[in-house]
């Protein structure tokens, strides 16, 4: 053994701890663990016994439900992530599988010391537990069990030949692809082992961390498990209720006057990533934050059969994203989504071009189509087939790379969405494509594109609404206006 700075005993003579009678159930075990012998290290509660709040104890019993590999905690500053990952890494040692390996790995050494140093202070709190462990400086070790905890660096050349029990990922906001792929590599060639992240959200959803928050809530990987605690999007930054929303610690052992403290001190997108807990997209978003969803109507939903719409469409040539955007005809403009296609992620998907047709066709059907105005990239013979079907008339094309016309349509989704001049049906589809649209000025006026070429962050669907509510306009304009009253 290295470094006995700590001065750790020779050797450890108590008798290991009694368990006869304890749950076998992973998440039931921890937690009996925790409430029978972890201390509070420090904070709120100092040196009284760690107990464990009923949200926390949902994180563990998902977390640790038979199944699940990986486990990812989307959590603000100071709501105690470090505290119970520091908690679950000592029952892990005491309580957890023969051989327990608990690894923590953060972006940098001294992020994953933190955990390290409250499990050591933990341990330290209860003669019960402290006489059963040795405690080095980089490491604690629980020979009965045969267990050990480390703290890594975040370099992927010293995530290989492990066999962890539990990981965790402190931080994960913070970690790089290359490191979370050396962390997966890692983890489970046991038969039972989890990986547990645990983070603020990051200032950019371009992360490792993103990508895993859109696997969870997809929701369709039994292993995976997503727990997410955020402010509702949009509210304003000193609405206490969201506040709470977003911080489940709040008014327990995270005081409200640190978070106002937070509120005035940082920025606003940094007090919202941090302290909210939210995803802020970058500075340079079209839109200003939470107007986009001051627009949502979703009662109106899509429009009643034979509303008067105009219809936009933006397809992709190859594996991007399709949309079809609505938007009533009429003096309250109201978008909705008519069709989106988006690649689920696989590589060589293709847009299923019979569906995207069939649904062109079933919109005719069911509204009173005035207009259908569409990006001919990649799609040209469909159009012209649309045309023949639906009339030379009702099928334009509209060039969304041409800034002519592109400039002042963008301008006018703007302007009436800060003024609240439009509605949309609150699609979360649509949502996202409008939040990853970010401005580019041009000397006709500003456009919107990916946050960079190739970007997965797709914009196709906010494309298709500028069009959209620019058509819209034109024929609301152009209306045959029905006389008020006539003088004969
Ligand atoms: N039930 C609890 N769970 C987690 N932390 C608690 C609890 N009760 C008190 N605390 C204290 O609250 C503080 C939480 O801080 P920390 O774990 O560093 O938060 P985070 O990692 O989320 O920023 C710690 O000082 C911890 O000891
Ligand atoms: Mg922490």
């Amino acid at each position: 053994m290295s470094g006995t700075k700590a001065g750790p005993k020779a050797q450890v003579t108590a008798e290991p701890l009694d368990l006869t009678g304890w749950p076998r159930a992973r998440a039931a075990r921890r937690l009996r663990f925790i409430r029978d012998y972890i201390l509070t290290p420090k904070g709120e509660g100092a040196l009284k016994p760690f107990k464990v709040r009923p949200w926390q104890r949902e994180i563990v019993t998902g977390a640790f439900a038979p199944g699940i590999r990986t486990a990812l905690v989307s959590l603000p500053r100071a709501n105690g992530k470090t505290a119970l990952a520091a908690a679950l890494a000592v029952a892990e040692l005491f309580v957890g599988p023969p051989s327990a390996e608990v690894l923590v790995v953060a972006s940098d050494q001294r992020q994953a010391n933190i955990a390290l140093r409250m499990a050591k202070r933990m341990i330290e709190l209860n003669p019960d537990l402290a006489e059963r462990a040795m405690i080095y400086a980089d490491r604690i070790v629980v020979p009965e069990n045969d267990a050990t905890m480390m703290a890594l660096p975040a370099d992927p050349g010293a995530l290989h030949g492990w066999d962890p029990s539990l990981l965790v990922v402190d931080e994960l906001h913070v970690v790089t692809e290359p490191v979370w792929e050396a962390v997966t590599s890692m983890s489970g060639k046991r038969p039972e082992s989890l990986t547990l992240a645990i983070s603020t959200p990051s200032t950019s959803p371009d992360c490792v961390m993103f990508r895993l928050v859109e696997h969870g809530r997809e929701g369709t990987d039994p292993a995976f498990f997503l727990r997410e605690f955020a402010a509702p999007d949009g509210c304003a930054t000193d609405d206490r209720a969201a506040w709470k929303i977003g911080n489940p610690a709040l008014g327990d052992f995270l005081a409200e006057d640190g978070l106002e403290a937070a509120r005035r001190t940082l920025r606003e997108p940094v007090f919202r990533q941090l302290r909210l807990g939210q995803w802020v997209s970058g500075s340079e978003a079209w839109l200003p934050f939470g107007a986009w969803d001051a627009c949502a109507a979703p009662d109106l939903g899509t429009p009643p059969d034979g509303s008067k719409v105009v219809l936009a469409f933006d397809g992709s040539a190859s594996g991007d994203s399709t949309a079809l955007v609505g938007c009533t005809v009429g003096p309250d403009p109201h978008l909705f989504v008519a069709g989106l296609w988006e690649n689920p992620g696989d590589r060589g998907w293709r847009v299923p071009r019979e569906d995207v047709d069939n649904a062109v066709a079933l919109a005719f059907d069911r509204w009173d189509v005035v207009e259908l105005a569409a990006d001919p990239w990649g799609w040209r013979s469909e159009i012209e087939a649309w045309a023949t079907r639906q009339g030379e008339r009702r099928v334009i094309e509209w060039n969304t790379a041409a800034a002519q016309r592109m400039a002042p349509a963008t301008d006018r989704l703007y302007q009436a969405v800060v003024t609240q001049a439009v509605t949309h049906d609150g699609d979360p589809r649509l949502a996202a494509h409008v939040a990853h649209a970010v401005a580019k000025p041009t000397t006709l006026g500003d456009l919107i594109v990916k946050d960079k070429r190739n970007s997965p962050r797709k914009i196709d669907a906010a494309v298709a609404s500028i069009v959209a509510l620019d058509r819209a306009a034109f024929h609301t304009n152009n209306q045959p206006r029905r006389r008020a009253a006539s003088f004969r």
